[in-house]
């Protein structure tokens, strides 16, 4: 500081000590008094304000916004989501249910599961409609909206005014509107657990993109793909609604029903919350190293699997789905996950993805390596090696650098809330094995056995990481025929780290 300042300063600090001991008049301190009151005064009226601002606008004084204006829920309202709330809006056509009702009919609950299939007519007069379908509404007339896609079908129109027509049902506690086509297969456990993040009062819509890159740009990246499946909560649906006929006529160029709620939708300004669950499915070819390599996320749907070989070897494609769901029904939170252990006496890598299949490298591998998705598969509408949405490696011409693939076999109950899967050696795609001396010993093995305790759903709504598991006997194993592996949460620290 200046000495300029502090001479300035001088003589007002010498006229403070000379008041070391104020004395206060009445007059002063009555003063004193009023000034403080008008101040407390001001500050109640401030906050006034602010809480009546703050305040959502109502209209309406009855019961009803008073209860909102309380932020008060009825026990119904806070009640975590359900497979009641939910309502299912398949878009099917009576000319093809008798096939396509092979797929519904793997998720659908009669009793439990809510929603119809919307057909383009009444199914013929001689076929009863099955007990075990979802029950059926006819679309409402669709010929006065335009389609100009010149490559499409009109169909889209009638399958984008399923969400309207569903809402317009007026049922009782509905919070999500969930569309779907007639070979989508839902596994709605996850579906629940999935919706249940997110809060239904809120404008949300869930989904996923198409797997192939050239989808994705002739439709949008910013939509969530019909086959997939999507869900709309109750609040957007009741905006959408209002607008959905228009939009069918302005977006009248593009192709699918799906481009077209999407238009909509971004009309309203919402965006999609894209959950990796979802699955259209659009490849060709081996759907293997898509599903053997899932994100850490809840399967939530399949789609087109009458385009893709059977999700299982040497078996139907409905009855691959059906072993698949075996596993599920065990533990709907774990189907497909991941996990990956090293034997470090044998220098193996084992990489497990649950109630699916098992890969054995004896040799130790990358968790980088190993949780990318093996290119079994083509590109939807090119049958191109690419691009898809997601990284992908090849499978070697060579058989000693593939894997040993072990398929579910079986999954059972151990011990109330553990459960034993196990998974049989396939042959390999070639029929010939390595024949290097340091796979003999991998290859004796005929079977995993895989142990894990059932996922907590609560799980999911927490940060995901894959979990880890364990080799559990040695190189001097009893059984050289099996190796069993014990999937388990990560400790802390633990990583798939080769040490
Ligand atoms: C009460 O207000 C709510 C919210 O504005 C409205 O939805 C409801 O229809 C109203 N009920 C009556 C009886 O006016
Ligand atoms: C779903 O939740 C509702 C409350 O919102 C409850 O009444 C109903 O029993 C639940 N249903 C199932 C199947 O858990
Ligand atoms: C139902 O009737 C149609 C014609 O009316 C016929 O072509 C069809 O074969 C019949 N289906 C069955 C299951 O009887
Ligand atoms: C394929 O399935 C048939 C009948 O279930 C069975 O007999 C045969 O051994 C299986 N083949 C392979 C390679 O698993
Ligand atoms: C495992 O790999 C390490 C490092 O490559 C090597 O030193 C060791 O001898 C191998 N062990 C066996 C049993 O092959
Ligand atoms: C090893 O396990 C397999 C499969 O569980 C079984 O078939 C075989 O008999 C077992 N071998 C011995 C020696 O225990």
């Amino acid at each position: 500081m200046s000495s300029g300042v502090d001479s300035v300063r001088d003589p007002l600090d010498n006229a403070w000590k000379t008041l070391r001991f104020p004395i206060i008049k009445p007059r002063e301190l009555l003063l004193l008094f009023l000034k403080a009151g008008i101040a407390v005064s001001m500050l109640l009226i401030i906050t006034l304000f602010i809480t009546l601002y703050n305040q959502p606008f109502y209209p309406n004084n009855n019961h009803t916004t008073m209860k909102y204006m309380l932020q008060q829920k009825t026990p119904e309202e806070k009640a975590s989501t359900n497979i009641s709330h939910l309502l299912f809006g398949i878009g099917g056509s009576s000319a093809t249910w008798q096939t396509r009702r092979q797929y519904s009919e793997l998720w659908w609950r009669p009793g439990a599961t809510r929603g119809f299939v919307w057909l383009e007519s009444h199914p013929p007069d001689n076929t009863t409609w099955p007990e075990t379908s979802p029950p059926y509404r006819v679309s409402g007339d669709t010929s006065v909206f335009k389609y100009t896609c010149s490559y499409g079908s009109r169909s889209a129109i009638r399958i984008a005014r399923i969400v309207k027509e569903s809402f317009e049902l007026g049922l009782e506690n509905v919070r999500w509107f969930v569309m779907g086509d007639d070979d989508t297969v839902f596994f709605t456990d996850n579906l629940v657990t999935v919706l249940s993040k997110y809060d239904h009062n809120e404008m949300y819509y869930v989904g996923g993109n198409s797997e192939s890159v050239e989808q994705d740009v002739i439709h949008f990246y910013t939509m969530a793909f019909g086959g997939g499946g999507f869900a709309i909560s109750y609040p957007l649906a009741k905006e959408l609604v209002r607008i959905l006929d228009g939009c069918i006529d302005r977006y009248a160029e593009f192709y699918g029903s799906d481009q077209k709620i999407q238009s909509c939708i971004s009309e309203i300004g919402v965006q999609v919350t894209k959950e990796p669950g979802f699955h259209q499915v659009d490849i060709h070819g081996n759907p293997y190293g898509l599903l053997a390599a899932h994100p850490v996320a809840p399967l939530v749907s399949l789609h087109h699997l009458d385009y893709v070989d059977p999700i299982f070897p040497n078996t139907t494609r409905v009855n691959a789905v059906k072993k698949l769901i075996t596993a599920y029904k065990m533990d709907p939170g774990r189907t497909l996950q991941k996990s990956f252990c090293y034997d470090l006496r044998r220098n193996w890598s084992v990489s497990v993805s649950w109630g699916y299949s098992v890969e054995l490298y004896p040799s130790l591998r990358t968790s980088k390596e190993l949780e990318t998705a093996f290119e079994t598969f083509r590109t939807w509408r090119t049958w191109h090696d690419g691009p898809f949405t997601f990284n992908t490696r090849p499978v070697s011409v060579d058989t000693c650098e593939r894997p040993h693939v072990y398929v579910l076999d079986g999954v059972r109950n151990v011990d109330g809330d553990m459960t034993r899967s196990w998974y049989r050696k396939t042959v390999d795609a070639s029929g010939k094995e390595c024949a290097r001396e340091e796979y003999a010993r991998a290859l004796e093995v005929q079977y995993v056995d895989v142990y894990a305790s059932r996922f907590v759903p609560d799980k999911w709504k927490k940060a995901p990481r894959r979990q880890c598991c364990e080799i559990m006997d040695g190189a001097d194993g009893v059984n050289s025929s099996v190796v069993r592996v014990k999937i388990r949460g990560c400790r802390r620290f633990e990583s798939v780290t080769p040490s």
